[in-house]
């Protein structure tokens, strides 16, 4: 086990509530992304959430009529989750880089964990496998070269790419008009892409070429 894992272990108790500052308002916000980013979602569409935590994403999801299964290799987190979400979705233990859904999934997310991949390229095509209409997940551009996670992404089939900045802050409650103007500032192109140099991340949605 490592350190990181050993720290997850111990951290897996309401991570939800002590990552976000203002969870109702970052989760929802992802959630309306994964539904609306690149091909839509429809009510009843399962998500696959891979490296879930302890599922706090995957209220987001349900409250969206969606279906949610969640999947990490944390035994305390996936303990965390299947607790908050009392068998309205499966949780399962698993490792990103080989589970697999058992009938395919129309989405597959992962969030705050793309570093955890051991092989980006064979992860995407992976993924691509059993992923219907599109792949969600975040990247910090200050960290990952976009360029090189698209020609990834295309490598896997996954060409048909929609990136949007993410304004929601993590560690700060915004109060609501604020929040507004930040989500808005999320579609102003050079000034959104002035603030990704120095803070925040992209979310991205690929998909199949249609
Ligand atoms: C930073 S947390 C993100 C949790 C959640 N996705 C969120 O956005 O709040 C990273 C999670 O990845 C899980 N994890 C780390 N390596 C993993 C792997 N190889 N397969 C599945 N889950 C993994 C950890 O247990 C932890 O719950």
């Amino acid at each position: 086990m490592t350190e990181k894992s050993r720290q997850y272990a111990r951290q897996a108790k309401e991570w939800t509530e002590r990552s976000y500052a203002d969870a109702t308002a970052y989760l929802g916000h992802r959630a309306e992304l994964v539904v609306s980013l690149g091909p839509r979602l429809e009510p009843g569409d399962e998500v696959l959430d891979l490296a879930c935590g302890d599922g706090g994403f995957g209220e987001a999801l349900l409250a969206r009529g969606l279906r949610y299964r969640g999947v990490d290799a944390t035994p305390e987190m996936v303990a965390q989750a299947r607790s908050r979400l009392r068998g309205r979705a499966p949780v399962e233990l698993g490792d990103l880089d080989d589970y697999e859904p058992p009938v395919p999934v129309a989405a597959t997310t992962l969030f705050r964990a793309l570093y955890y991949a051991r092989e980006r390229r064979a992860f995407f095509r992976r993924v691509a496998e059993y992923t219907e209409r599109k792949l969600v997940f975040d990247v910090n551009p200050r960290q990952y070269r976009i360029d090189y996670v698209l020609a990834d992404l295309r490598e896997a089939g996954l060409s048909r790419v929609e990136l949007r900045p993410f304004f929601v802050p993590q560690t700060v409650a915004l109060p609501r008009p604020v929040l507004a103007a930040a989500v808005a500032l999320e579609r102003s192109g050079p000034l959104a892409r002035l603030a990704l140099r120095f803070r925040f991340t992209y979310v991205v949605a690929a998909s199949r070429e249609a």
